[in-house]
């Protein structure tokens, strides 16, 4: 590890990573702006060879722009011991050349590949990956929404996920034991794809159909980019043009997923319907019942659940079994009734 060795000759002194990657963040020059990419040192799995040079940023007395240094070298074997010296020196997220990302994608897609014919790799290990692949593609979909090759991406990581879960039989306790419980729209989406392939595996559905809902998860609330931040953050309760502006995000990212011609026809229904209600009272159609695409109907029981169990600027999380209790009284005619009560089981096996 290049780590402790480049710290003590660094010429910038003594150095807390900690506080130097937040001053960087936080002041007049943003680190995502310098060529580099966030990778968290939880990304890293043991005896797995790391991808590309990995970096941290130091940040000089008087300076505005932080310098990279080198803490991981590419083609070693990445080790327990060294996450843990990493731990010590208050380091928790790495940096790479943006070059390098699509040597992360390699990465990620042999560990995926790797784990999902492996026997040994416990369920948890193998959700991990899973989850840290969804949130490193996420944050890039919602950054281009327009990348085709992302796209491509998310489908083999769908692909992955459905090949984890028929082979663990994942229970739910262990992918909602990953969830993050601070809503962040790119999160959310990464939890809502992943509870979604796993459902759908629990309700036997064809690989092809899990794998597909996932993918249309990843994106479905990818038409928020286009929502004001302002009244998508606003912690306080909306007013009717407000709700109006926002209700607009399924409709906008069919239009522009639509127009990309990558997703396939159920996908895109997914997307565009996914807050459809069974009574006919939800949008952007007013749909009912069985005109609802099932893949849809699948989306809005993981995106309720979800965005009830997640803290958001205008309310408190709330548990899990309250999360369903809601789901069964006060949302009970707008869920699809079937789908819910194999839901209540998935959730209980
Ligand atoms: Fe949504
Ligand atoms: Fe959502």
């Amino acid at each position: 590890m290049a780590g402790a060795v480049a710290v003590a000759e660094s010429t910038y002194g003594p150095v807390d990573f900690r506080k130097a990657t937040k001053r960087s963040l936080e002041g007049p020059v943003r680190i995502e702006d310098l060529g580099y990419v966030p990778f968290p040192v939880k990304f890293l799995v043991p005896d797995f060879m790391i991808p590309c040079d990995l970096f941290v940023p130091v940040l000089a007395k008087g300076e505005e722009v932080p310098t990279f240094v080198k803490v991981l070298d590419r083609g070693q074997f990445f080790s327990e011991e060294w996450r843990f010296a990493l731990h010590e020196q208050r380091v928790e997220t790495l940096y790479a050349e943006e070059g390098a990302v699509t040597d992360l994608d390699d990465y990620f897609a042999e560990v995926l590949h790797a784990f999902s014919e492996d026997e040994v790799t416990t369920a948890w290990q193998k959700a991990q990956v899973g989850y840290h692949y969804g949130e490193f593609l996420a944050r890039r979909v919602f950054q281009d929404v327009f990348d085709g090759e992302l796209f491509e991406k998310a489908t083999q990581w769908g692909d992955f996920l459905v090949r984890l879960f028929e082979h663990e039989q994942t229970k739910v306790s262990v992918i909602y034991r990953l969830f993050s419980r601070n809503y962040e729209t790119f999160t959310h989406c990464v939890q809502v794809a992943l509870m979604a392939a796993a459902f759908c595996g629990f309700c036997g559905r064809r690989s092809e159909d899990a794998g597909s809902v996932a993918v249309a998860g990843l994106y479905h609330d990818i038409g928020k980019i286009w929502v004001d931040q302002r009244i998508l953050l606003k912690p306080a309760s909306l007013s009717r043009e407000e709700f109006a502006h926002i209700r607009r995000h399924p409709q906008a990212a069919y239009d522009h997923l639509a127009a990309m011609d990558w997703m396939n026809a159920d996908q895109l229904a997914a997307v565009l319907e996914h807050h459809e209600s069974m009574d006919g009272t939800g949008y952007p159609r007013g749909l009912q019942g069985a005109d609802i695409h099932p893949h849809a109907r699948v989306l809005r029981l993981c995106d309720c659940f979800d965005a009830l169990t997640t803290h958001r600027p205008y309310k408190k999380a709330v548990t899990p079994y309250r999360a369903l209790k809601l789901m069964q009284s006060e949302m009970r005619l707008s869920l699809d009734r079937h789908l819910l009560y194999k839901f209540i089981q998935f959730l209980g096996s």
